[in-house]
Order: structure tokens, then C-alpha cells, then sequence
């Protein structure tokens, strides 16, 4: 093998590898992140098995064809919470910043249980209904507009 076909084949190498590593790396990026449920409704209902909320008592839920992420957050007495992510000023999907809720347009801030902490909102957050049936969390979804 002389000097010029050692060079391609080295590079080939080299190319086939780093792609394998780059596809991997893409692959990886399209997970869901953790603490993310993604889910749909059924006739205006969401349900989750509870056995998610096990290790860690909130989750992002989010709906196919729903607007908003829902935040959910089982409570220590076993009853749960579930926020819609919509800024009740103008209808703004929310960040979650720490342990409260934050709206980039106007820069209203919610509570862990929704409530305003800093308008303009004066609102507090929609809360949907919840029922636990055996071991299944129900969520009954709101149009929100
Ligand atoms: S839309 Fe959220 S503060 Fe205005």
C-alpha cells in the first residue's frame, strides 16, 4: 500500500466513524427529556399511570394537539395537581424556572400551585380536574381557547 491509498482509507475510516458518533449523538437529542410525558387525550381526558409519578412526584405533561404543556405534580397527602402551562394574560406558553412558572412576554411569574406571584396576570393558573381510578391518573383537559 503506498502513501496515497493509506490516506483514503484512514480518512474513509475516519468519516465512517464520525458519522456513526453523529448520528448517535442526533438520535440521543430526539428523546424525550427526562421528567416529560407525552401522551394524548381521549374524548377530552389524559391518562397516566401513576406508577410514573413513583420516583419523582412532577412531571411535564404533554398532549398531542393540545396547546399548552400540562405540569403535574402529585402531592404528599396522594392528591394531584395538574397547571395548565398557558400565561393567563395573554396566552403565552410558560418556562419553568425552579419551582415556579415564569412568562417571557410580559414577565408574569405563577407559584408551584399557580398562583400569581407577579402580573401583569391577575389570574391565577387554569387547574384541571383530576381523579385517581385504581392506578390510573385522569385528567379531564379545558379548551383554552
Ligand atoms: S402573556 Fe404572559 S405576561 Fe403577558
Amino acid at each position: 500500500m503506498d502513501r496515497k491509498d493509506f490516506i483514503k482509507g484512514s480518512c474513509g475510516i475516519c468519516i465512517a466513524l464520525s458519522s456513526g458518533f453523529l448520528m448517535s449523538a442526533l438520535l440521543d437529542s430526539c428523546k424525550t427529556p427526562l421528567g416529560v410525558i407525552k401522551t394524548q387525550s381521549q374524548d377530552g381526558v389524559v391518562t397516566i399511570p401513576t406508577v410514573e409519578f413513583d420516583k419523582d412526584n412532577y412531571k411535564i405533561v404533554r398532549v398531542h394537539n393540545y396547546n399548552y404543556d400540562l405540569a403535574v405534580q402529585k402531592k404528599p397527602d396522594g392528591t394531584y395537581l395538574a397547571l395548565v402551562l398557558m400565561c393567563t394574560h395573554a396566552g403565552q406558553p410558560l418556562v419553568k424556572t425552579g419551582n415556579s412558572y415564569y412568562c417571557a412576554l410580559h414577565g408574569s411569574q405563577f407559584d408551584h400551585e399557580g398562583h400569581v406571584t407577579k402580573g401583569p396576570a391577575q389570574d391565577n393558573l387554569i387547574h384541571l380536574q383530576t381523579q385517581i381510578t385504581k392506578d390510573q391518573l385522569s385528567i379531564q383537559l379545558k379548551k383554552t381557547s
